[in-house]
């Protein structure tokens, strides 16, 4: 039997259907900021504004190459445009790291569940970034900047591992000047080449240096997986509540929304249900932290 020649009429529909179809966005900014790390800052084609939450992903793709899930850096409060940073690291980040102004991606997202930026109104709050944890801290520390008056006492601790590997530095310093927030920051270590006036030592060392009630107290914090057993056993012993202690965590991802499993903990799906979870609810998973 001679086979049909005629074309199936393909229809892709993607209003109402962003989980699984990207949409077109073009690099308006590109900012080196480490050996490793570029700020991106990208516009949707379609004109829309992402609309996401602090602490949620998109899954972006580079054409020809693949996808990969990116914290959004930016606040919600910038809505024409978002920002990611990201570090280069397999195929997909070091092709995004060779494109330019003017290029597009594909944008699939927002995802997760980002922070509750309305039940901590009031709070003081504990900002722990540890290396690339920046990243999707700086969009919950932007927002609450940017509606300052709802919120307490404001701190951020930031550690990283040596002075060359520091991200956001500019807006580091501006922060530092400011006298309503509480900015430390601390490298492992200085190699003699490099210029350091500021604290050395592990994350932890910054916890003793900073005055909060651990009750009006949430701490929220983002780092490579080793910082959070120790971060948290220096909150605990500073009678910081279990439920007072918020995370961002990180898995391999694919789908992006609950359908591959590759992110996969128990019951648990970090691209769903996080990545950002109260640490009340995961502490009794060993394979979370
Ligand atoms: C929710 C979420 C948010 C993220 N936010 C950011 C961000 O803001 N900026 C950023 O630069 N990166 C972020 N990442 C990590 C980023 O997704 C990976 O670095 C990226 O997928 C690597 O893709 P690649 O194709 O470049 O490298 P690949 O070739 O896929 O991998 C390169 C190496 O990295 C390892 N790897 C890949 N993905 C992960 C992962 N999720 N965790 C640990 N190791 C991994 C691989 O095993 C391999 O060794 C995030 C990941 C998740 C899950
Ligand atoms: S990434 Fe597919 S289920 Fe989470």
């Amino acid at each position: 039997m001679p086979l049909s020649t005629a074309q199936p009429e393909v229809n892709i529909q993607t209003e109402g259907n962003i989980d699984y179809v990207p949409r077109l966005g073009t690099i308006i900014k590109k900012v080196p900021m480490t050996h490793m790390e570029a700020l991106f800052e990208i516009r949707l084609d379609d004109g829309s504004e992402l609309g996401h939450k602090p602490g949620q992903f998109v899954e972006v793709s580079v054409f020809g190459i693949g996808e990969a899930p990116i914290s959004l850096s930016s606040s919600p409060t910038k809505k024409e445009t978002f920002e990611l940073c990201v570090r280069r690291l397999g195929n997909v980040t070091s092709k995004l790291h060779k494109l330019n102004v003017g290029d597009k991606v594909g944008i699939r997202g927002p995802f997760g569940n980002g922070f509750d930026s309305e039940a901590i109104k009031g709070k003081d709050l504990l900002f722990i970034a540890g290396g690339l944890g920046i990243a999707p801290l700086r969009s919950l520390f932007n927002y609450v900047l940017d509606n300052r008056k709802d919120y307490g006492q404001i701190s951020l601790l930031y550690g990283c591992k040596e002075p060359k590997e520091l991200l956001f530095g500019e807006e580091l310093i501006l922060l530092a000047s400011r006298d309503d927030v509480e900015f430390r920051s601390t490298v492992n270590w200085c190699p003699e080449n490099e210029v350091w006036t500021g604290n050395i030592g592990v994350i932890t060392t910054l916890i003793p240096q900073i005055d909060f009630d651990p009750e009006k107290t949430m701490a929220i914090l983002c780092g490579p997986p080793v910082m959070y057993k120790f971060v948290i056993a220096d909150l605990k012993a500073k009678n910081v509540p279990d439920d007072h202690i918020i995370m961002s965590l990180e898995r391999r991802m694919k789908c992006g929304v609950g359908k591959c499993g590759h992110c996969q903990i128990n019951q648990i799906y970090v691209c769903k249900d996080g990545p950002v979870f109260n640490y009340s609810k995961i502490k009794g998973v060993p394979e979370a932290l």
